[in-house]
């Protein structure tokens, strides 16, 4: 059956990937993209997309806390929004909390009072497990409180809890997904993993925050747009589902691994001030899915971690014009606010 997909936030990491993965597997769907392209969007993500689907895929350069742009995205009525647009970056988050309020609660309320006007028919709200905040031992369920940290993940359990509200109160169709922390291909180097990857392919240190003994959970892009899929299609409306893998590592760990992948030795390892409200632990127990729809995790970290390795190693023109510009001015900031701990 021919469907109609809003995506927002398409320019960026995962969002691109699930719009790759939607246009490639089901040939009758149509595809719009609603971006603003932040410092974290990136149409070179989607350089093949615009060439390969130009018949079912089309870009809108939009914001999503504005209801004219999202207007002009929902002209014609979609079936299904996916909402992926946000700030996502916990460090710059506690630099400048004010664009996390902005795009990730206002936005995300845009988009579900577009779907209680009748201008789509579901709405997917893409969130993430730091909602539950940390978790010394044991699992966050579906069902755990709400216990956000940092600015970013108080911004993410608000629009969370407007979800819920908008399914409460006027029924409108939405389902929310909490994911553990997402590696692969096309990650800004900013986050954990690309940003150790890139920095030693330019012979840098490698900052770890605090001990390196915090722990989190990781998912690979293929394993997490599988789940997406399942979730979007046959998901229960007014439910929220966990996606997660139990692939838990330590930060020191993750930071090894990359380090032994690229021949390099322990050196490159710099302990840096720790992250102001740094979250210890994240777990996530992720059977409901894995029991409503026979998912599990096909790719292993190792596995996941070399392929991201190789794809950074192969692609310097990507990442190399990144670290530049309002790069460079968040490290000065991030590195003063750390100075300053
Ligand atoms: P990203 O930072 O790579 O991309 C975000 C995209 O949103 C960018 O293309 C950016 O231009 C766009 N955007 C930002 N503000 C916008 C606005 N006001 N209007 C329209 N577009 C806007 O993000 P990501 O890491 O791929 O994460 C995508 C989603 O998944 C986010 O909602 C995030 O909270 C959630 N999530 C991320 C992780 C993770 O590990 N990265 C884990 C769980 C959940
Ligand atoms: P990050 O990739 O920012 O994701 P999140 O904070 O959303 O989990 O960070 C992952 C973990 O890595 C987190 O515990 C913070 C830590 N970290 C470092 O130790 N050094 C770094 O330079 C970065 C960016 C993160």
């Amino acid at each position: 059956m021919e469907k109609k997909l809003l995506i927002t936030g398409g320019a960026g990491f995962m969002g691109s990937h699930f719009i790759r993965y939607i246009l490639e597997k089901y040939e009758n769907y149509q595809i719009t993209n609603l971006d603003k392209l932040t410092y974290a969007g990136n149409l070179d993500n989607l350089a093949d997309i615009e060439k390969n689907f130009s018949n079912r895929y089309q870009f809108i350069k939009g914001d999503i806390t504005q209801e004219g742009d999202v207007n002009k995205a929902l002209k014609q009525e979609v079936d299904i929004i996916v909402n992926f647009a946000a700030e996502t970056h916990v460090d710059r988050s506690i630099l400048e909390p004010k664009s996390f309020l902005l795009t990730d609660i206002v936005g995300t309320y845009n988009l579900l009072e577009a779907v209680r006007l009748g201008k789509a028919n579901k709405i997917i709200q893409i969130s993430t497990d730091e909602v539950f905040g940390q978790i010394k031992q044991g699992e966050f369920f579906e069902d755990s409180p709400f216990l956000p940290n940092s600015p970013y993940s108080a911004a993410k359990a608000s629009a969370d809890l407007f979800c819920r509200a908008y399914w409460k109160t006027y029924q409108i169709p939405v389902i929310v997904v909490h994911s553990c922390n997402y590696y692969g291909t096309h990650q800004y180097p900013e986050k954990l993993i690309p940003l150790f990857i890139t920095n030693l392919l330019e012979e840098k240190d490698i900052p770890i925050y605090g001990d390196g003994e915090q722990v989190r959970e990781w998912i690979f892009t293929e394993d997490y747009c599988q789940a997406l899929d399942l979730i979007m299609h046959y998901g229960k409306i007014g439910e929220s589902y966990n996606i997660g893998t139990g692939q838990r590592k330590k930060n020191k760990e993750v930071a090894e691994l990359i380090l032994k992948f690229m021949n390099k030795d322990k050196s490159y390892i710099k302990y840096v001030k720790d992250r102001p409200g740094h979250d210890f632990r994240y777990a996530i127990n992720s059977d409901k899915l894995r029991k409503q729809f026979n998912w599990k995790p096909q790719v292993e970290f190792e596995q996941g971690l070399a392929k991201t390795i190789v794809w950074y190693e192969n692609n310097e023109d990507w990442w190399k014009k990144l670290k530049n510009g309002d790069y460079l001015e968040y490290y000065k900031k991030q590195y003063n606010a750390l100075d300053k701990n």
